[in-house]
């Protein structure tokens, strides 16, 4: 079962679920039935203990039940879905509660090397068996705070892939690469690195975070148009990598800063096909809302 949020949210506010709004590069019917959104809470090292931790899945999973049902896993079109990244020691009991709701849980980070004498790593066959559907791969803080490499990046995102995972793999700008305005630049040469090796149809598990690191937890959210750009030109990356299929067919999704406030306008942008949160995803109502974001 996958939530269907975003169609019971348009359902309940009156408005069709699915109007068509070409204009200024918004999101059209077809683009959007294409391409399932997928909203991500990344909760970092937080909360700090475990009961923390399963009062928030409770409460999110309670607001989302309280919201609306769900529907068929197969019933793609309409339906949102919901991946939660918890610290590794809840995941088994985060997943208990929340997949229940039809939420998916997934690891935010493993180790490439499948086991041995790497005390502290996690492997990738270690949370494919407690049930994680998803790895986050090359987030900006593994990048700057643990020294993830691309190459490091790479052979992560494709152990996920070895193991029956699907890599969210995070790119983007540093502030100072934003100030020099090499942002495309820096975001063609990270998919390039991180996803070579990836076959075509690996990439149909494939879904990229755009997350520009001036914007992670500084409550400064990328322009939705100016995200939207480079989305877009992500998508022609992809399209000289792989074929105009796997480019179209990516879902992408907008990182930094996102909020219930900001959260609307950048859903619907015709390119922008979910959020990877952090900050606001520690609080079940302001996820459950950006979970279900209004379609304008
Ligand atoms: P933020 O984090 O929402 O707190 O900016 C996003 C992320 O790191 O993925």
């Amino acid at each position: 079962m996958k939530l269907s949020l975003a169609l019971l949210a348009a359902a309940a506010s009156g408005a069709a679920a699915f109007a068509p709004v070409n204009t200024n590069g918004l999101r059209s019917v077809t683009e959007l039935n294409a391409r399932q959104p997928i909203m991500a809470g990344n909760w970092k090292m937080n909360p700090t203990t475990e009961a923390d931790a399963l009062n928030l899945a409770n409460g999110f999973t309670a607001l989302l039940n309280e919201m609306e049902d769900t529907c068929a896993m197969d019933e793609v079109e309409g339906c949102t879905e919901v991946v939660l990244f918890p610290p590794f020691p809840f995941i088994s009991k985060v997943m208990d509660i929340v997949g229940k709701a039809g939420i998916t849980v997934g690891a935010q980070q493993v180790y490439y090397q499948d086991k041995g004498a790497f005390t502290g790593s996690v492997a990738a066959s270690m949370v494919k068996s407690v049930g994680c559907e998803y790895v986050l791969c090359g987030h900006s803080e593994r990048r700057s705070l643990f020294s993830d490499s691309d190459a490091n990046i790479n052979a992560k995102v494709k152990k996920t892939l070895e193991f029956g995972m699907k890599p969210i793999l995070c790119i983007g700008e540093t502030q100072e690469e934003y100030d020099l305005d090499i942002t495309k630049e820096v975001c063609a040469m990270q998919v390039s690195k991180d996803l070579a090796g990836v076959s075509k149809e690996e990439m149909a598990d494939v879904v990229i975070a755009y997350e520009p690191v001036w914007a992670i937890g500084t409550g400064l959210v990328c322009d939705s148009d100016a995200s939207n750009e480079v989305h877009k030109y992500i998508r022609t990356v992809l399209a000289k990598m792989y074929d105009d299929e796997v480019a179209q067919a990516t879902r992408i999704q907008y990182g930094g800063s996102v909020t219930p406030e900001s959260v609307d306008q950048l859903m619907a942008k015709s390119d922008i096909d979910g959020c990877l949160v952090g900050g606001a995803s520690l609080f079940a109502d302001k996820f459950a809302r950006i979970v279900n974001f209004e379609k304008l």
